[in-house]
């Protein structure tokens, strides 16, 4: 084992090579970007070092002499979640990079390991804020929910936020995948780098090529000077692929050579240029059944989907409701100067039964219109205009347990009796065709009693 402390008080790395010249090359490397570095040849030697030491990044090899690099990247994960480690991984072995990516790496260097790469790694790894605990960080932030559902994707948010690895985000229309995508980038080692935000379904596909990768001057008519791409814009950032399932299989090709070499080519340009961004993917459409269908490809979904967020649909969290209009609402009536207005209890219990197809975006909708409505001091059941149900917009039989379907269709035909007899039991069992006593009975069963 060899140990050094001759830079003793600069920031330490921990290198895990079996190979003394690639160890004794990063330590080197390191030394010139000002960092110290102590060597570890095996698994055993890198544990030992991990106890005594404090590093700041631990730059692992693959295969080791004891175990997988694999291995230490779940010790550390277990033991010092601080430490950011990041893989070397043979060249051109994206399974690798993947796996070690899914273990909880922080990010990966193909071999052989260029200084560029590594200063990029030793960069992010060096800005990563402390982890703080996660409520209080991400509740200063901008997602609301305390329901299970939410707490959870909020932990791996805030996870995932202090690796590299790409992400791509699933959930329903309006479910808070861009919100997510930012949090991500907010809480991350990238935060004060740009984060840009690409609506893929938007960009005419002949400009696609110029708008992702830049051109040079004289690439084409029109190219009067050189021009950066999405790519070069975000670089040392976050590219958010947004609805990137609109992506045509030409840009597919394109992009997935992208980010495997980590380089691109300007139209126009002889030579590649290195960009350095993190890939983050969002669509409400399931990637994988597109990928069944063939329209999208394979290969790019396995490097997008090194970790799926999703994100949870409104009706997977209605305990969350209340409180989110409670603070959608408060949000609105200060952009419009107003006094916050109250939700009367039927209007709460019609938010939390109505099924939100498009999820938190619609429950501002609701509310932004319901708050320049409103004729009393009050929100009331009225006011939320809320969308007479349609069959469409609720589970289908064979979709959810038959129970579940019948209770959901139940729940709404009284919700609905409610609002049009102004929440009147006596009137709205009438309307349904059923004794109060039974309206009362099936209301208790449905929880729709405040
Ligand atoms: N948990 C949440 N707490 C607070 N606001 C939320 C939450 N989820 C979503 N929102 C808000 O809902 C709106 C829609 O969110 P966002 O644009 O992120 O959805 P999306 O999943 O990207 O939708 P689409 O698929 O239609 O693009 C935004 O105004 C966002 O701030
Ligand atoms: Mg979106």
């Amino acid at each position: 084992m060899k140990r050094e402390r001759r830079r003793g008080e600069a920031l330490r790395v921990l290198v895990v090579d079996d190979e003394a010249d690639i160890r004794e090359l990063l330590d080197l490397s390191l030394a010139r970007m000002g960092l110290a570095a102590d060597c570890a040849g095996s698994l055993a030697e890198a544990k030992e070092l991990l106890q005594q030491g404090q590093y700041r990044l631990c730059l692992t090899d693959m295969r080791l002499p004891d175990g997988q690099g694999l291995d230490l990247v779940r010790h550390i994960g277990e033991h010092h979640p601080d430490l950011p480690v990041a893989v070397i991984t043979a060249f051109g072995s994206t399974d690798n990079a993947v796996a070690a990516l899914k273990a909880g790496a922080f990010d990966y260097l193909a071999k052989p390991v260029s200084l560029e790469q590594l200063r990029a790694v030793v960069g992010s790894a060096l800005e990563l804020p402390p982890q703080k605990g996660s409520e209080s960080v991400l509740a200063a932030q901008s997602l609301l929910g305390s329901s299970a559902a939410m707490r959870q994707t909020r932990d791996l948010i805030e996870r995932v936020a202090r690796s590299q690895a790409p992400i791509y985000i699933s959930g329903e229309s309006g479910s808070g995948k861009e919100l997510a995508a930012r949090l991500v980038h907010d809480l991350g080692a990238r935060h004060d780098r740009p984060f840009v935000a690409v609506n893929c379904g938007a960009i005419p596909e002949n400009l696609m090529e110029s708008e992702f990768f830049g051109y040079r001057k004289g690439a084409f008519t029109g190219a009067e000077g050189d021009r950066a791409g999405f790519f070069q814009a975000a670089d040392g950032g976050t590219l958010f692929l947004d609805e990137v399932a609109d992506l045509p299989l030409m840009m597919q090709v394109k992009l997935l050579r992208a980010i495997q070499e980590k380089r691109v080519r300007r139209i126009g340009a002889t030579g590649e240029e290195a960009v350095d961004v993190r890939i983050i993917c969002a669509t409400h459409r399931g990637l994988e059944s597109l990928v069944e269908q063939g329209k999208f490809r394979q290969d790019l979904f396995y490097r997008l989907n090194v970790i799926e967020l999703r994100m949870p649909s409104l009706r997977e969290c209605r305990e969350d409701i209340p409180l989110m209009a409670q603070s959608i609402l408060t949000r609105l009536a200060a952009a419009s100067g107003v006094p916050v207005p109250a939700l009367t209890a039927p209007a709460l219990a019609a938010l939390a039964a109505y099924p939100f197809p498009g999820n938190v975006r619609e429950l501002e909708n609701v509310l932004e219109r319901a708050l320049a409505l409103m004729s009393g001091k009050q929100i009331d059941v009225a006011d939320l205009r809320l969308a007479p149900p349609s069959l469409g917009d609720e589970a289908q039989p064979g979709e959810a347990p038959l129970q579940e379907y019948l209770d959901q269709a139940e729940k709404r035909a009284i919700l609905e009796a409610l609002a049009k007899t102004r929440y009147n039991r006596t009137a709205a069992a009438k309307l349904l065709g059923v004794t109060f006593r039974s309206l009362r009975y099936r209301m208790e069963r449905l929880g729709l009693n405040e």
